[in-house]
């Protein structure tokens, strides 16, 4: 149901349907969930001083007051793990590229968060058909593509680290493979997004660190290609791509890698394009021990100091993407 309101009575959990095109706001749609404060602040902020609210995609009026997070009981539309704007924005053939990238990146990593908040089977399998929907958006769109491997949010929540992996991973394997139906794309993104999904089962406390690890933490945190790999296998979600991912993302081509130190042509070619992906966004990212290194200085360093622990091929033709995506 269709319903006016002022625009001071919104409230996060609401269907939002702005009065304006999409050209007069700063919004990349007109009709969407608010998720934040943030978004209700911009819209009172534009001026609009009555919205409409579709009660039948979010909260009423008269529901109970949530704070500034999504309340898990608001509604079906927002308990989904993941967001429905995310699948309406991938669909979309009018959205320009552009803007299109920002809200896949952007409400990717909500739908990541959520899915590290509760790693249930039904909600890895919703995030694996989204994934999908995701990597058949870069193989088949060149241009939401390039925009994709230009966005840079690098602040190392892990789930901002998976998609940027995930982005980054399946962006290369296309490089790598082309239209070749020999490789199952959608098993590899899943890979590639899920790879660092065993870190739900390691102390939050090591995961949020605000400095180096100690031997203790160390030996805990090398466990996590170990516990993805079991997530997966217990919630009956395994398929050969993302086992190979999820246990292969930190081995290195010189065998210095974990949790097997395997080497060479040992390491399956799925796993090296993971762990170029992982180590760039690394690099790239704050933490708060070390700052962001930009992304030529950080392509450099792994060509510089970190060669032997990838594959050559895999990382010249990584390099070529980025320097390709940020020309054309
Ligand atoms: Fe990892
Ligand atoms: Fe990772």
């Amino acid at each position: 149901m269709i319903k006016t309101i002022s625009a001071n009575k919104l409230e996060v959990g609401m269907y939002v349907i702005l009065p304006l095109s999409w050209m007069s706001h700063s919004f990349i749609k007109n009709k969407f969930l608010i998720t934040s404060r943030s978004q209700i602040e911009k819209i009172i902020k534009s001026d609009l001083k009555e919205v409409n609210i579709d009660t039948s995609l979010g909260k009423d009026l008269a529901d109970k007051i949530v704070p500034d997070e999504i309340s898990p009981l608001v509604s079906n539309a927002v308990q989904k793990v993941v967001p429905e704007v995310l699948r309406e924005m991938i669909r979309d053939p009018n959205l320009a590229p552009e803007k299109k990238a920002h809200a896949v990146q952007h409400h990717s990593r909500e739908m990541m968060k959520n899915l590290l908040e509760s790693p249930s089977a039904d909600n890895i399998g919703e995030v694996m058909t989204t994934i999908s929907e995701i990597v058949d958006l870069i193989v088949t769109d060149d241009e939401t593509n390039r925009h994709l491997l230009n966005i840079t949010s690098h602040d190392f929540a892990t789930y901002t680290h998976s998609v940027n992996v995930g982005i980054l991973s399946v962006s290369l394997a296309k490089a790598l493979y082309g239209q070749s139906d020999i490789h199952d794309m959608h098993a590899l993104g899943a890979g590639f997004f899920l790879h660092d999904l065993g870190k739900v089962r390691i102390d939050q406390s090591i995961i949020n660190k605000p400095g180096k690890l100690n031997d203790r933490e160390w030996k805990d945190m090398r466990r996590h290609p170990d516990f993805g790999f079991r997530i997966l296998t217990e919630t009956n979600k395994l398929n050969e791509e993302s086992r190979i991912i999820v246990l292969q993302h930190h081995e290195m081509n010189d065998g210095s890698g974990y949790p097997l130190g395997i080497k060479g042509s040992d390491i399956h070619p799925y796993g090296r394009i993971c762990s170029v992906a992982d180590v760039y966004d690394a690099l790239t990212s704050i933490r708060p021990y070390k700052p962001k290194i930009p992304p030529f200085k950080a392509l450099r360093i792994m060509q510089k100091e970190m060669l032997h622990h990838f594959h050559r091929d895999v990382f010249e033709r990584f390099v070529l993407l980025l320097a390709s995506a940020e020309k054309t």
